[in-house]
């Protein structure tokens, strides 16, 4: 069985899972985005500088490696080319990319809407038109890559969208989708079949998630969530294919953060939530929002575990805890005078009090490590806590921005 690897977010998006399928790609014959769409912001910083992939897999950013846009994600066409002009730009190979013909585009209309309709607004959403382009996929009045091709049904939805929301050039939409049409023809089709064969022929397929399993359509914080399974489940509904895994790598910061409404039990209010933004760059890749900050939370990553069932973690930005005299870690909630240990619905999470467990922190400067046995010994007991909690080997660290801060257990990768 070839190997296939699955990248899934463990908490609210923006663990870096970018820099992570980067590296489990780097061997890989295909890598595969199957939910989300330009809300993503993965970033790869490596010899070329750094790359700040909304829809491009970050796997595609080897030359060897095929990226495959499968049918669940939701695509716009516009951004797709500003994102492949703006990897041109910084002199990097052009990267191969395979479009499912099954893919839904989005629309400017979909933006319009998404303001209209208060999402936006409400839910903090990254403002790129998902909700409104998932919401026709499933009335059935969407537009896929396949439809480009029926001149009708793409004329008529055009007039349909401009005579209900205004606020586009229909002509010049028209001309862009069939420019796009024209270019992109050549490398769209069947990615289900492409898929599945290269699995059988024992090629090596990441499968990389956006977003994360908080913010996923059914498990996530609904309705504080995107419009998609950003969890295993993902996999399957967003490119018809169902493999036996050889890994499933659940990727979580040392820390967590959030970006939009909605709860999150251990944010950091203080000068120290302050201090994680600050070291941990936390501005949103997609949308340059300051995110909100604060510690790891083990009852939302147990709830992850018992969703994707990870076989592996990556805890990344280790190297941003580094001058904390303490480490805190939610152990568990307190709900009145209630002790909670397993994730709540919504309603009760905006309401809990984590409980903490204290650990020492380390003042050395680790960015950059690649061995884990040069980490302080307070920061591999970190380690050690959180893989006890899970029950799951952390098996990638992430020490820094670049592509190499990246510590490889090499034995948990049998
Ligand atoms: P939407 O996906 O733009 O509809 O936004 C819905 C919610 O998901 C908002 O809270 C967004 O901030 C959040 N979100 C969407 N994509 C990402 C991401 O890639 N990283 C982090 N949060 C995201």
């Amino acid at each position: 069985m070839a190997p296939a690897v699955a990248v899934i977010g463990a908490q609210w998006g923006d663990e870096a899972k970018g820099k992570i399928v980067h590296f489990l790609s780097r061997n890989a014959d295909l890598c595969v985005r199957f939910n989300g769409g330009p809300n993503a912001g993965h970033t790869v910083v490596d010899q070329y500088g750094e790359a700040r992939l909304h829809q491009v897999p970050a796997g595609a950013l080897h030359p060897h490696c095929l990226g495959v846009l499968a049918h669940g994600m939701v695509l716009d066409p516009w951004a797709l080319w500003e994102e492949l002009e703006s990897l041109r730009t910084q002199g990097r190979p052009k990267p191969q990319i395979f479009l499912s013909e099954r893919i839904h585009l989005i629309l400017p209309s979909h933006r319009i809407r998404e303001e209209r309709e208060g999402a936006a607004a409400k839910l903090g959403t990254t403002r790129k038109g998902i909700g409104p382009a998932y919401m026709d996929r499933v009335a059935r009045r969407g537009l896929r890559f396949l439809d480009l091709f029926n001149l009708e049904y793409l004329q008529e939805k055009l007039r349909a969208e401009h005579e209900a929301f205004g606020g586009f050039d229909p002509e010049k939409v028209l001309s862009d989708l069939l420019r796009f049409r024209d270019e992109f023809e050549k490398c769209a089709g069947d990615a289900q079949a492409l898929i599945s064969e290269a699995i059988s022929h024992g090629k090596t397929v990441v499968f990389e998630g956006a977003q994360g399993t908080l913010l996923d359509v059914d498990f996530g914080t609904y309705p504080y969530v995107t419009s998609s399974p950003t969890t295993v489940h993902g996999i399957p509904w967003g490119t018809g294919v169902w493999p036996e895994f050889s890994a499933v790598v659940g990727v979580a910061k040392a820390y967590t953060t959030r970006v939009g409404a909605g709860p999150f039990p251990t944010e950091d209010h203080t000068e120290l939530g302050k201090r994680l933004r600050e070291a941990g760059r936390e501005y949103g890749a997609t949308t340059g929002r300051p995110r909100r900050c604060g510690w790891l939370d083990l009852v939302a990553l147990r709830y992850a575990q018992r969703i994707n069932g990870f076989t592996h973690l990556a805890l990344t930005k280790l190297d941003v805890l580094s001058g904390f005299p303490e480490i805190r870690v939610a152990v568990a909630y307190r709900l009145g005078r209630r002790r909670v240990e397993d994730f709540p619905s919504t309603w009760e999470l905006a309401r809990v009090v984590p409980i903490y467990e204290v650990l020492p922190g380390w003042r050395e400067d680790i960015s950059g490590l690649r061995d884990f046995e040069k980490l302080p010994k307070e920061a591999k007991a970190y380690v050690r806590f959180v893989e006890e909690a899970l029950g799951v080997p952390v098996s990638l660290i992430g020490t820094g921005r670049e592509a190499e801060a990246l510590i490889v257990r090499e034995e948990f990768w049998s």
